[in-house]
């Protein structure tokens, strides 16, 4: 989709605000909502068992900024193939796409790849880009990418075995899915199921400054012993 078409869709429907994330090598400007708490009760939906989706797309989340900063610093991507789960608005796979990844974009929500889409082409950074909707649960392509990126993702135990099981399916030999957390209790049980299943990973932390507030987020580098 043209950008102007994007622009104006997003437009339609959310006001907007751009926000510039520094990181060493360049800047990135993403436009997000502003204010998504007035959205929730339109955003919001109740899944088939009767849980409350909530609009988490929404927020530009600190997990995503140290996920930038860290592929910016430590990750050459020339050519790589490049998995994005639960983008939002794409800052982590649009940091993975400066450097040289070929990044597929992926989350269940249409809207936040429509965000992720404009803020990709307004960065120049289409090439070999392509954004689809796609549940976790339920992977809807076929083939491996040496790294699949996700920031902020285990916050909830439900989600831990499909995420792992498409790390398992989708991730190459010799691959590294690079996954932030922020230091959430809650999200350790997740990286022990990795490393029970034969996953090692190396941990980097950072702080992420968002709206001046800061946050410490941990940066997990998995692989895949061969
Ligand atoms: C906490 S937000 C993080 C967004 C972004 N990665 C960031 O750090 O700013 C979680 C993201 O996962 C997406 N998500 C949640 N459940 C999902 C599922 N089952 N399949 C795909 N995406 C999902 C949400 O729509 C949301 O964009």
């Amino acid at each position: 989709m043209h950008i102007n078409e994007l622009q104006r869709r997003l437009v339609e429907r959310y006001p907007l605000r751009q926000e510039i994330i520094r990181l060493a090598k360049r800047d990135i400007a993403i436009t997000v909502v502003v204010d998504p708490d007035q959205f929730l009760d339109d955003l919001s939906r109740e899944e088939i068992n009767g849980a409350l989706r909530l609009p988490y797309w929404a927020y530009l989340w600190p997990s995503s900024i140290a996920l930038a900063r860290h592929l910016d610093q430590m990750e050459t991507l020339e050519s790589q193939r490049v998995l994005e789960i639960g983008c939002g608005f794409g800052l982590a796979g649009i940091a993975a796409s400066l450097g040289g990844g070929r990044v597929m974009f992926t989350d269940y929500e249409k809207d936040a790849l429509l965000f992720a889409q404009y803020n990709a082409l307004q960065n120049r950074c289409t090439e070999g880009a392509s954004f689809v909707q796609m549940d976790w649960n339920a992977s809807c392509f076929n083939g491996r990418f040496t790294r699949i990126l996700a920031a902020d993702v285990v916050y909830e135990e439900k989600n831990w075995k499909p995420i792992l099981a498409l790390i398992q399916k989708h991730l190459a030999v010799g691959g590294t899915a690079i996954i932030a957390e922020p230091n959430r209790a809650n999200a350790d049980g997740f990286f022990d199921l990795l490393t029970h299943r034969g996953f090692t990973s190396e941990e980097f932390g950072y702080t992420a400054l968002l709206e001046e507030d800061p946050s410490t987020i941990t940066v997990y580098c998995v692989r895949r012993e061969e």
